[in-house]
C-alpha cells in the first residue's frame, strides 16, 4: 500500500528549544518511519511579521535545520526544505487567493489573536491576512493527506480544507482534504511555568551545553509554597516536576513521595533533573556539532530538499494549470 504523504513546517525561530522538540519534532521524527514526510522551514510565513527585520531570516532558517537534523530528522527517510527554495508555493498562494474571502480569513482566530498580541490593530499586511492561504499553498503542494501540528493551528488548517474542497468542485479533483494529526504530547512549560518561548526567556534550548542546562535549571521557579526543605511540595504545579516525567520517567514515583512528604529539597531535584535534561540532549550536541564542523553537507541536505520538494510541488502545480484551463 502507498505511504500516506504528510507535510509540517515551522517558522524559523532560530536555534530550537525543548519545547519545540517535545510539543513537535519528537512526533515528527516518530512520523517518519509511517509516512512520505516533507518537513518546510516557513521562511516566507516568517516575513508576515518580520518584513521588517528579514536580514536574520536565512540565518536562523539554517539553525532550525541543524536542530531538526541533530534532533533525529533525517533526510534518507525524509524531505527536508526550506519554503523560499520552492516558488511553486507562491503560484498556488496566488491561485487560492482568488478562492477566498478576505471576510472569512479575517474570522480566522489563530490571526485575530497573533494581531491583538502583535498589537497590529488596522495594520495587519494583505500577506499577513493570508498567512494560512499560504499555509495552505505550502500543504496542497504535495498533496498531503495528513498534516502534524498543534491545536493552535487548527483553524488554519480548516482554511486549508475549505479551498482544497473549493477547488475541486469548481475545477476537479486534484487535493485530498488533509487531516490533522494533533500532537499527543502534552507542552513542556518553560523555566518560570508559563509557555516555553525563547522570546520569554524561559526556555532550554536543544543545543545548550550541560553547564548551562544546569544553570537555566537552578533558575526555575518551582512550587511557590515550598520554601524550606522540610515543606511538603505540590509536584502538580511544579515546572521541575513536569521535566522529572518527562526526562527522567523512572523515577518520578519516588520523586513524588518525597516531594510531598516534605523530604525532597528542590536544590537537589533541579541538579537532578538538569542531569537527566544534559544526558538526554547529549547525543542531539554531538550530532549538531558534527553537523557544524560540516557545513558543505548540510548544504547538500538542503540542496537535495529542494530536488525532491520541486518535483512533486512541479508535478502538483501542472495538474492545478491543466484543471484551471491555464498555460504555463
Ligand atoms: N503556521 C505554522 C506555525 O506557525 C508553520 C507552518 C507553515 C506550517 N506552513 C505550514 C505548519 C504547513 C504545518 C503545515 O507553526
Amino acid at each position: 500500500m502507498k505511504r500516506k504523504t504528510i507535510l509540517s513546517g515551522m517558522r524559523p525561530t532560530g536555534k530550537l528549544h525543548l519545547g519545540n522538540y517535545v510539543g513537535v519534532l519528537a512526533n515528527w521524527i516518530k512520523l517518519q518511519d509511517e509516512y512520505r514526510c516533507f518537513f518546510e522551514v516557513a521562511d516566507w510565513h516568517a516575513i508576515t511579521t518580520e518584513y521588517e527585520h528579514t536580514e536574520h531570516i536565512a540565518e536562523d532558517s539554517l539553525e532550525v535545520v541543524l536542530d531538526w537534523l541533530a534532533a533525529g530528522i533525517d533526510p534518507e527517510k525524509s524531505v527536508v526544505f526550506i519554503q523560499s527554495d520552492i516558488k511553486e508555493h507562491a503560484e498556488l498562494h496566488l491561485l487560492l487567493s482568488m478562492l477566498i474571502t478576505v471576510a472569512r480569513l479575517e474570522r480566522n482566530p489563530t490571526l485575530k489573536e497573533q494581531a491583538r498580541d502583535l498589537e497590529l490593530g488596522e495594520n495587519i499586511t494583505y500577506g499577513h491576512l493570508g498567512y494560512p492561504v499560504l499555509q495552505a499553498a505550502d500543504i496542497l503542494a504535495y498533496k498531503a493527506d495528513a498534516v502534524p501540528v498543534g491545536e493552535d493551528q487548527l483553524p488554519h488548517l480548516e482554511i486549508t480544507r475549505e479551498l482544497a474542497r473549493r477547488f475541486n468542485m469548481l475545477y476537479g479533483d486534484v487535493f485530498p482534504e488533509p487531516e490533522p494529526l494533533l500532537t499527543e504530547f502534552a507542552r513542556l512549560p518553560g523555566l518560570d511555568a508559563k509557555r516555553m518561548s525563547k522570546s520569554l526567556g524561559n526556555a532550554i534550548l536543544i543545543s545548550d551545553p550541560p553547564d548551562v542546562i544546569m544553570k537555566r535549571v537552578a533558575s526555575a521557579i518551582t512550587d511557590p509554597e515550598k520554601i524550606y526543605m522540610g515543606d511538603a511540595g505540590h509536584p502538580d504545579i511544579c515546572t521541575i516536576f513536569a521535566y522529572h516525567r518527562r526526562f527522567n520517567a523512572e523515577a518520578t514515583g519516588e520523586i513524588k513521595s518525597t516531594c510531598v512528604a516534605g523530604t525532597r529539597g528542590c536544590v537537589n531535584c533541579k541538579k537532578e533533573v538538569g542531569r537527566a535534561i544534559a544526558d538526554f540532549l547529549a547525543p542531539m550536541r554531538e550530532r549538531r556539532k558534527a553537523l557544524e564542523a560540516d557545513p558543505e553537507s548540510v548544504k547538500r541536505t538542503i540542496e537535495r530538499g529542494r530536488e525532491r520538494a520541486r518535483e512533486v510541488a512541479c508535478a502538483t502545480m501542472a495538474d492545478v494549470r491543466k484543471a484551471m484551463g491555464l498555460g504555463g
